[in-house]
């Protein structure tokens, strides 16, 4: 926003976050942010503060804290947002902007609209959803897809589509699309979105577990009908699945949401969706276990990747941690390594070792597995890994080339691609 030309604050009530971030300091990795930040910073026009009434300075106001999943069931936990538009309200004046970036379920906004009137009566709320990917924030923020507006009916929701053009005219003035809806749309259309490209995965990882009774490569699949447009080839990899703090509980809480309205049929295949994506995970635990003769009791594992994609230190839900973790309880001792997320990982299971770099991780391993596919692992060489006991190694992500490993003697397994070299 900063670049963008605007005067801004950040407000959170997290104390270290914002010591870090007042120091110029991402408090997550993110490729770009450091630099982005540092520029930012030396306007003089971004600071940052746990003192709310900073706010007051302000005439739009986002609202972009964290609604993860209950801790007793799938709904999503709102109540963040509600205390956030709570502590903000005595800060807002007559003509303010609340635009709410939350993923919620659908009715939050209407509620916290007739709360926001009931304390400024001339004050707005627009539910504006964020599309942002981990590892591509800064390109989907300041360059996104599309841009949806919630607003109210009228001309109070025409000022408020005015206003929030105003904050987004850079990427407007590119013809980035921009739809104007209720709040009841633009909330579904977030959840939607979601629940859409989780299912493309799992679909993909369905036709997977189909492969490998088959023996069909699940890779070539995707490629295949990948390049019918209708279809498109994104989000068609298959392999350990989908994690993170969104699609997982994004689609139970979608789930929950909707049997609360009395349609809870209508999306009961999200529950499909999640059972074939954890499915996935307990699938590699067993592979390792087949390819390690039977179990793992005491055999040295090396994880190569521990954040649930690439580009990111983000272990929430991580399938790769999952992984880690079973094997580890089941007697493996995991050796885990991943170029931005040991830190992280370490906090949540301390009792893995770590390794700082894969030729530490790999010595003596029985097995090597790829869990997250970042690009040193991709293209990692046989060459590299004197050091294992057994040339064995998983691919969790379909991301190695299966030939150049075959080729230099090591067992290759994967999810939904068969053990034996390319035709072609
Ligand atoms: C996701 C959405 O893609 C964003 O549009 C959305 O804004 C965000 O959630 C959110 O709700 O905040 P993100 O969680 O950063 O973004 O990650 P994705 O790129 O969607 O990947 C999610 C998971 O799916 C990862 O674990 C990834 O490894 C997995 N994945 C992705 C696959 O297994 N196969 C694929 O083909 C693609």
């Amino acid at each position: 926003m900063t670049s963008l030309g605007h005067d801004v604050v950040g407000i959170d009530v997290d104390e270290e976050k914002i010591r870090l971030l007042s120091a110029g300091e991402p408090p997550f990795f993110e490729p770009g942010l450091p630099e982005l930040l540092d520029t930012a910073m030396k306007t003089g026009r971004l600071t940052f503060t746990t003192d709310i009434s900073a706010a007051a300075a302000s005439s739009i106001h986002f609202i972009a804290v964290g609604t993860p999943q209950m801790e007793d069931s799938h709904a999503a936990n709102v109540s963040y947002v509600h205390s956030a538009v709570e502590s903000l309200m005595p800060h807002v004046r007559a003509g303010h902007l609340i635009v709410g970036k939350s993923t919620v379920p659908v009715g939050t906004a209407a509620q916290l609209a007739i709360r926001i009137r009931a304390i400024e009566p001339k004050a707005t709320l627009l539910w504006n959803p964020e599309f942002l990917r981990e590892g591509f924030a800064i390109e989907d923020t300041l360059m996104p897809d599309r841009l949806v507006y919630g607003v109210p009916p009228g001309a109070e929701g025409e000022r408020a589509t005015k206003l929030l053009d105003s904050v987004y005219a850079k990427a407007l003035s590119l013809e980035v699309p921009r739809i104007v809806t209720d709040y009841a749309t633009s909330e579904l259309v977030k959840v939607s979105a979601n629940a859409f490209l989780a299912t493309k995965i799992s679909f993909i990882n369905a036709m997977a577990e189909i492969a490998e009774v088959t023996g069909a490569d699940v890779t070539q699949l995707a490629d295949a009908i990948g390049h019918d447009k209708r279809i498109g080839r994104a989000f068609l990899n298959s392999g350990l699945g989908f994690g993170g703090g969104c699609l997982p509980k994004d689609i139970r809480a979608f789930r929950a949401r909707a049997e609360e309205l009395g349609a809870g049929t209508s999306v009961a295949f999200l529950s499909e969706v999640d059972a074939i994506n954890l499915r996935r995970r307990t699938k590699m635990v067993s592979l390792t276990e087949e390819v390690l003769g039977g179990s793992v009791t005491g055999k040295r594992v090396a994880i190569l990747g521990l954040a649930f994609k690439p580009n990111s230190d983000d272990i929430r839900d991580s399938p790769a941690l999952h992984v880690a973790n079973q094997l580890h309880a089941a007697g493996a001792h995991v050796v885990a390594t991943d170029p931005a997320a040991v830190e992280t990982a370490r906090k949540r299971f301390p009792e893995f070792d770590y390794a700082k770099s894969v030729q530490d991780a790999t010595r003596d391993a029985d097995a090597v597995l790829v869990l997250t596919e970042w690009s040193e692992y991709r293209f990692l060489l046989p060459d590299a890994l004197p050091g294992v006991a057994q040339r064995v190694i998983l691919d969790g992500r379909n991301c190695l080339d299966r030939d150049l490993w075959m080729e230099a003697g090591w067992l290759y397994r994967s999810l939904g691609r068969p053990s034996t070299k390319s035709e072609t």
